[in-house]
């Protein structure tokens, strides 16, 4: 089964088009990146996944369920089994570690019997069980990126949305949390959409490469493939 598709969705912002006729599948437990320049509409898509959005024309399915079709959102953000990891982070800054994340856990109707033991094992895994009750403006920012994937599979997704999660740190740190990440998926399983501009990051991530270019998919194809594509 397709746990996400896109049905020829167009999305226009005001006169701006910013996606022509996207159709796109991803399978269950895939590893698929979405590359390209800035302005291409990447993170469009995942808006339209997220159900922050919702297309013109087409429609969006999770699960084969449809949560989007023309100018309708059927499903809400809070109602998919999705996780999000943004540029931004995003970490609420009132809020610790552990608050972050159990603010999740409420929000998702996780009874809170259960919330020390999620949250624990998970801070754990990322090697942040330490920092539990910092701020983020108290952490490094590979520590507050890790602090957000931990927020982001708390509510155990089946699949992680990533935009350009790791773009803002330096070469060395973005290597090993991409190391850490393809690992965190080895452990739980979920399905990763993973959004970059930057090509060797795609092929070091990716099982699939998709590539978007104003609005349209170019190519799509193995790492191998995208690699002869791009030189041809
Ligand atoms: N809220 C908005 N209102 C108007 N235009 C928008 C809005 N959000 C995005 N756009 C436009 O839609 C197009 C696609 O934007 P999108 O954010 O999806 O691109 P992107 O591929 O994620 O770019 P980047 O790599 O810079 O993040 C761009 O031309 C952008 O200017
Ligand atoms: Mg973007």
């Amino acid at each position: 089964m397709n746990l996400v598709e896109l049905e020829s969705v167009r999305l226009s912002y005001g006169q701006a088009q910013a996606l022509e006729e996207v159709t796109l599948r991803i399978g269950e437990e895939e590893r698929v990146v979405l590359l390209g320049p800035s302005g291409c509409g990447k993170t469009t898509v995942l808006r339209l996944i997220a159900g922050f959005l919702a297309p013109d024309s087409g429609r969006v399915l999770l699960e084969g369920r449809p949560v989007s079709g023309p100018g309708r959102i059927l499903v809400p953000p809070e109602k998919r089994n999705v996780g999000l990891v943004f540029q931004d982070l995003a970490l609420w800054p009132h809020l610790t570690v552990r608050g972050n994340l159990d603010f999740v856990l409420r929000a998702r109707k996780i009874p809170k019997s259960e919330w020390k033991e999620r949250t624990g094992a998970l801070l754990d895994l990322l090697g942040i069980s330490d920092l539990a009750d910092r701020k983020p403006a108290q952490l490094s920012g590979g520590q507050q990126q890790r602090a957000a994937l931990a927020r982001a599979l708390v509510q155990e997704p089946r699949i992680l949305l990533m935009d350009e999660p790791l773009s803002s740190l330096d070469y060395d740190l973005n290597r090993r949390l991409r190391e850490e990440i393809l690992r965190l998926r080895e452990r739980l399983r979920f399905t990763l959409l993973y959004v970059t501009h930057d090509r060797e990051e795609a092929f070091h991530i990716a099982q699939r490469i998709i590539v978007l270019s104003r609005g349209s998919i170019a190519f799509q194809g193995t790492p191998e493939e995208a690699r002869a594509w791009f030189d041809s």
